[in-house]
């Protein structure tokens, strides 16, 4: 008995047949692609019932709150592995040998300078532009630096594209915090590991040594593997539609990161410190929440479109973020203690039960990028320097597939009829 989905349409008269396929985990798919077929389309804003591709990279349960990427739970990369580790895995799809670490960390570490000219284009920004305007611009203007890998149906090209682009993005994300702040730009020390070097690129001074706590840097380095990937995400989605035109892969990323800065989605981290500053006190929790209620404001680092229980990476986040405020001897900090309080009264809440509203990613990581040092201003930049080789994995993995399309949805028209046009004597 083949697997399909049946469609009546026209009165009854007519009747079409879709298969349905199924995955390797999480529900099967209706397969409408001969829809046109019927002479209409399907109607999804939102995408909330649409599959847009095939995808071996990161799987997502949202009742179950599950998170794997290649089919490894993020709970355990996020106590054994470390984030290149987790990067040589998305791109690759396999968890590396110890030789393969070794030559895949001193690539990417041997990539880590941008050049020179680059530092240039940092001048054109007033020093209080949004570090954000400078990521999208900076990284989108890399393709005028390496036209050496641009034939993105060349893999090699391609894997080119995708070494310098995980090495280079802490390097330019710390750029645009030092040129917010007046300093002096920080040269990459190859000998530092990843999340080091990158902590020396924001926080180190040519006046005197800079070493970092190793667990501040191990919890910095796990929120670079947490926000990793995340399957079919919104910025995901934007750097596959802009990669499937044929674009440069630095100027799909680019996209992706202007598509991440939005309060909805990578953008929330910042809203939810600067909510937590507005509530001031956890006193002031019942009034706020009754403006939720009323739909004035929303719960920030509350609710996603996939996971309707708890978001797994929050739950690691949270244990980070206590870790991280032991070490900094700050575990009576009022904007965390404040936080738990509004998560505790947010979980009890008939409101947030009853439309599946739990904390994200994003509820807990300001208050630990913040104890880390990190201005709420630079949070989405952190955001997407570690999304971007989730980014870039989704774009490489759509380039190698023969059966690659442009990407161009129809709509339903609601405008007006045909009409003539009306002389400008003639209207009114
Ligand atoms: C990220 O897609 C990803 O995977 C994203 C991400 C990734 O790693 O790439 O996980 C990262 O973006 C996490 C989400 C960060 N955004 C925020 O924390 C912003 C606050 N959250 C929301 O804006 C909202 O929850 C979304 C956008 C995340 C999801 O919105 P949906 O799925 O479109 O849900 P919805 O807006 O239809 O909400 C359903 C109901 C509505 O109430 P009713 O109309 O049914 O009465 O829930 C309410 C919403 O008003 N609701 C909230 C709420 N989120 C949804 N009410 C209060 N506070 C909230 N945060």
């Amino acid at each position: 008995m083949e697997n399909k989905v049946t469609l009546t349409y026209q009165n009854g008269d007519q009747t079409i047949d879709f298969p349905i396929l199924p995955g390797t985990l999480g529900p099967d798919v209706v397969d409408i692609r001969a829809f046109s077929k019927t002479g209409m389309f399907t109607f999804d804003p939102g995408f909330l019932a649409t599959s847009s591709c095939e995808s071996k990279i990161t799987f997502i349960d949202g009742d179950l709150g599950q998170l794997y990427y290649r089919g490894y739970p993020i709970e355990q990369l996020a106590e054994h592995s470390d984030y290149l580790e987790v990067c040589y895995l998305l791109v690759f799809g396999e968890l590396p040998t110890p030789a393969q670490k070794e030559e895949f960390d001193r690539t990417v570490m041997r990539h880590s300078m941008v050049h020179d000219q680059l530092t240039s284009f940092f001048k054109g920004f007033r020093r209080d532009a949004h570090p954000m305007a400078m990521m999208v611009g900076v990284v989108g203007a890399l393709s005028a630096f390496y036209q050496d890998s641009l034939d993105i149906n060349n893999p090699r090209h391609r894997e080119v594209a995708i070494y310098r682009l995980i090495s280079k993005i802490p390097t330019i994300a710390a750029m645009c915090y030092r040129y917010s702040k007046g300093l002096p730009f920080n040269y990459p020390k190859n000998a530092l590991g990843y999340t080091e070097n990158f902590m020396h690129m924001m926080f180190a001074t040519p006046c005197e040594e800079y070493k970092p706590s190793p667990v501040l840097v191990q919890a910095l380095d796990r929120i670079f593997t947490l926000h990793a990937d995340h399957e079919q995400n919104a910025s995901t989605s934007t750097v596959r539609l802009a990669g499937s035109s044929g674009a440069n892969p630095f100027a799909c990323i680019a996209a992706g990161i202007a598509c991440l800065w939005g309060p909805s989605h990578g953008g929330a981290n910042e809203a939810v410190l600067k909510m937590l500053d507005e509530i001031g006190h956890v006193d002031n929790v019942p009034a706020f929440m009754e403006g939720v209620k009323a739909k004035t404001h929303k719960l920030m680092g509350f609710g996603h479109r996939v996971y309707k229980n708890m978001d797994p990476r929050a739950a690691i986040m949270k244990k980070t973020c206590d870790d991280v405020l032991q070490e900094l001897g700050l575990h009576n900090d009022p904007k965390f203690k404040l936080a738990m309080a509004l998560e505790k009264i947010a979980l009890e809440d008939q409101y947030f039960i009853d439309r599946k509203l739990y904390p994200n990613v994003d509820f807990y990581s300001g208050i630990v990028l913040t104890a880390l040092g990190i201005p709420v201003s630079m949070f989405t930049v952190i955001f997407a320097l570690a999304r971007t080789v989730g980014w870039i994995s989704h774009w490489n993995e759509m380039i190698a597939d023969p059966g690659m399309k442009i990407g161009r949805p129809r709509q339903l028209y609601t405008g007006a009829q045909r009409r003539d046009y009306v002389e400008a004597a003639k209207r009114g």
